[in-house]
C-alpha cells in the first residue's frame, strides 16, 4: 500500500501491541470475576473498570494504525492465566503484568527512535504517560495490601481495602452493563 507512512515491520510491532492490550483487557475482566467470587466486590470493581481502561488502550492503537495508513490486524487473544490463588498473589501478579507492559512500550518507543519515525514516537509518549500512572496505581494497590495483612484483625482491614479501590481514581468508568 502506497499511503502507508508507518513501516511493514513498526505496524506489525504496533499491532502486537494493541493484541497485548486487548489481552490486559481480557486479565483483568477474568480477574474482576474472581475477586467478585471471592466477596471483594470493590476490588472486582477496580478490575472491571481497569479491563475498560486496557480495551481503550487497544482502540488507542487501533485508531493510530489506520490513521497512519496501515491496517489493525485483530487476531485471537490468548485466555487469561489461571485464576491467583489469593490476593497477595493476585496483586503481584498484576504488578508484574505492568511492568512488563511498560517494558513492551519502551520497546516500541526504542523501535520508534531506531527508525527516526517521529510520529509513532509522539504518539507512544501518552502511553509512557499511562504506564507512570498504572505503575504508580497497582503500587497504591500493594501499599494497602501490605497495610492491610499487618494487623491481627485481617477481616476488618481487608473490608476497607476493598472499599477503597471501589473508589480509587481511573479514567473509565464500570461497563454500562454493570450498573443495570
Ligand atoms: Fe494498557
Ligand atoms: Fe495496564
Amino acid at each position: 500500500m502506497s499511503d502507508k507512512r508507518i513501516s511493514d515491520s513498526m505496524e506489525q510491532a504496533l499491532n502486537d501491541q494493541m493484541n497485548n492490550e486487548a489481552a490486559q483487557a481480557q486479565a483483568y475482566l477474568a480477574l474482576g470475576v474472581w475477586a467478585d467470587s471471592n466477596n471483594y466486590s470493590g476490588i472486582a470493581d477496580f478490575f472491571y473498570k481497569h479491563s475498560e481502561e486496557e480495551r481503550q488502550h487497544m482502540f488507542k492503537f487501533l485508531e493510530y494504525i489506520q490513521t497512519r495508513g496501515g491496517e489493525a490486524k485483530i487476531s485471537a487473544i490468548p485466555a487469561p492465566r489461571d485464576n491467583p490463588v489469593d490476593l497477595e498473589s493476585c496483586i503481584e501478579d498484576v504488578w508484574q503484568h505492568e511492568l512488563d507492559n511498560s517494558k513492551k512500550i519502551y520497546a516500541l518507543v526504542d523501535k520508534a527512535f531506531d527508525e527516526r519515525d517521529w510520529p509513532t514516537f509522539n504518539f507512544l509518549q501518552w502511553f509512557v504517560k499511562e504506564q507512570i500512572e498504572e505503575e504508580a496505581l497497582i503500587d497504591e494497590l500493594r501499599d494497602k495490601f501490605a497495610l492491610a495483612s499487618e494487623s491481627k484483625d485481617n477481616n476488618a482491614n481487608f473490608y476497607s481495602l476493598d472499599r477503597d479501590m471501589a473508589n480509587a481514581p481511573q479514567e473509565a468508568e464500570l461497563p454500562r452493563e454493570k450498573n443495570l
